[in-house]
């Protein structure tokens, strides 16, 4: 989340420098504006090195970036600590001769203060009138509260403390958006893209399964708060790249082994292990990327993976025959006779082998792509569901010109009394959101 946290010119501003540190340890980027006056308790330099991001009061800095209302425009939510009276009657105003006050201006986010001052100052007609303006505008009041303030006297106006301030906007983050960090603490494993079937050293039977839906499943698992392994099935590197090119990076989270279809149990197919895990800052840097080529190299990998998860999304296009035999030298036209014959065996059903064997409480996903037909996309899901055993059934309509290398998709999700859940068309974000929403509801 892109958090504005403004810094106003009085003593508790040194506490503040802790609220910064700990909205960027939870992943947001922290940009901090403090007033002139706040530069005078607490420097510039430390806002800088503890948000990671450029600081700067005044409107005239960074013009080309239209800087004075570009944050406000992009705050997902603003934070005043401390709010002095002058700051607060600015606001009141509607005052805009700082970068602080453009900001505010500029923002539809939602605001939240916390005032600090002394008791007379809190007390006073003026302060009150002017915080009656804000609350009825919807800013959020974080305290005072009554306590020893700066010249050792006590009473109403001291800051809430750090701690408190943040506890206050990670819940107001979870209200704007309840899915969000309601995923924490688990392991998801998510399977994308398609598997590809080796006939020869050169050529497989493929799918047109780009990966996109099962990494944005991936991602809006991330947002939720989860760590998560996805599984990739020859997916477009530059597709991956947002997961695999994460600023700083973490560890073990690159493509451990890019594969092409190469023999089935040609060997492990797993990559590297959960224990490469740790904590990361962004979503992004929260999904780990496994790859894999063959539909025996997937099943491994999530059979194996599926063992430490909470949640098993299985949004791969996984085959469901293989070459009975692969040929080991590429094979030739002129030692054929006649039409091309290949046999072709089912290959193991890695959705309905997990489901069989999941543990208690956890959850696995199936996903169905169905092209149109006599049945509803509804009938097709409930009877995929039942036979595979899976909680949850995530059904999209193919076709020539629908589901796949596409942003947009539909998404039917049934569950395991046979109820559609959610039937949602959108954005593949959007799908892959509601599909979270729909697991993390469970
Ligand atoms: C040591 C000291 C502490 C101050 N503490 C506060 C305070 O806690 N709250 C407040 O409203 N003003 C306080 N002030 C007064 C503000 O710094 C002053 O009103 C200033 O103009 C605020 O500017 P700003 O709102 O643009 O940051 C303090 C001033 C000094 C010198």
């Amino acid at each position: 989340m892109f958090i504005v946290v403004g810094v106003t010119g009085g003593i508790a501003a040194y506490k503040t420098a802790q609220l910064v540190r700990l909205l960027v340890k939870d992943g947001h980027d922290v940009h901090v504006i403090p007033t002139d006056d706040a530069l005078r308790f607490v420097g510039l330099p430390t806002w800088e090195a503890l948000s990671r991001n450029t600081v700067t009061t005044s409107v005239h800095d960074d013009v080309a970036r239209v800087r004075h209302v570009a944050l406000g425009q992009q705050a997902d939510l603003i934070v005043i600590a401390p709010a002095t009276a002058n700051s607060i009657a600015k606001m009141a105003a509607g005052l805009a001769d700082d970068l602080l006050g453009t900001t505010l201006l500029a923002t539809t986010a939602p605001v939240m203060i916390a005032p600090a001052m002394h008791t007379e100052m809190w007390q006073h007609a003026a302060t009150q009138a002017n915080i009656d303006t804000l609350i009825s505008r919807g800013v959020h009041m974080i305290g005072p509260v009554a306590g020893e303030l700066t010249g050792g006297d006590s009473g109403p106006g001291r800051m809430v403390e750090p701690d408190d301030i943040h506890a206050a906007v990670v819940r107001e983050l979870q209200a704007a958006d309840p899915v969000r960090g309601s995923a924490a603490g688990q392991h998801w494993v998510v399977t994308a893209g398609g598997t590809r079937e080796p006939l020869d050293p050169v050529r497989y039977i493929g799918n047109r399964s780009s990966g996109r839906q099962g990494l944005e499943v991936a991602l809006a698992a991330a947002r939720a708060g989860a760590q998560v392994t996805l599984v990739a099935a020859n997916m477009d590197p530059s597709l991956l790249a947002p997961v695999t090119q994460t600023d700083p990076p973490a560890a073990g989270n690159s493509s451990s082994r890019h594969r092409n279809a190469g023999p089935s149990g040609s060997g492990d197919a797993s990559g590297s292990s959960l224990a490469d895990e740790g904590p990361f800052a962004s979503p992004e840097g929260r999904v780990r990327v496994v790859a894999v080529g063959t539909s025996q190299e997937m099943g491994d990998a999530a059979r194996d993976l599926a063992d430490g998860a909470d949640v098993v999304v299985m949004a791969a296009a996984v085959s469901d025959y293989r070459l009975a035999e692969v040929a080991q030298e590429k094979m030739r036209k002129e030692d054929a006779s006649g039409p091309l014959t290949l046999e072709l065996v089912e290959t193991a059903d890695i959705l309905a082998g997990l489901s069989a064997s999941k543990r208690e409480g956890q959850t696995i996903v199936g996903f169905a792509a169905e092209t149109p037909g006599e049945m509803t996309l509804a009938e097709r899901a409930i009877r995929k569901r039942r036979r595979k055993g899976c909680d949850l059934l995530a059904a999209n309509e193919v076709g020539w010109d629908r589901g796949f290398e596409r942003d947009d998709n539909r998404l039917l999700i049934v569950n395991n009394r046979d109820e559609i859940v959610a039937d949602v068309a959108g954005s593949k974000r959007e799908t892959a959101e509601s599909l979270v929403a729909a697991i993390l509801a469970r």
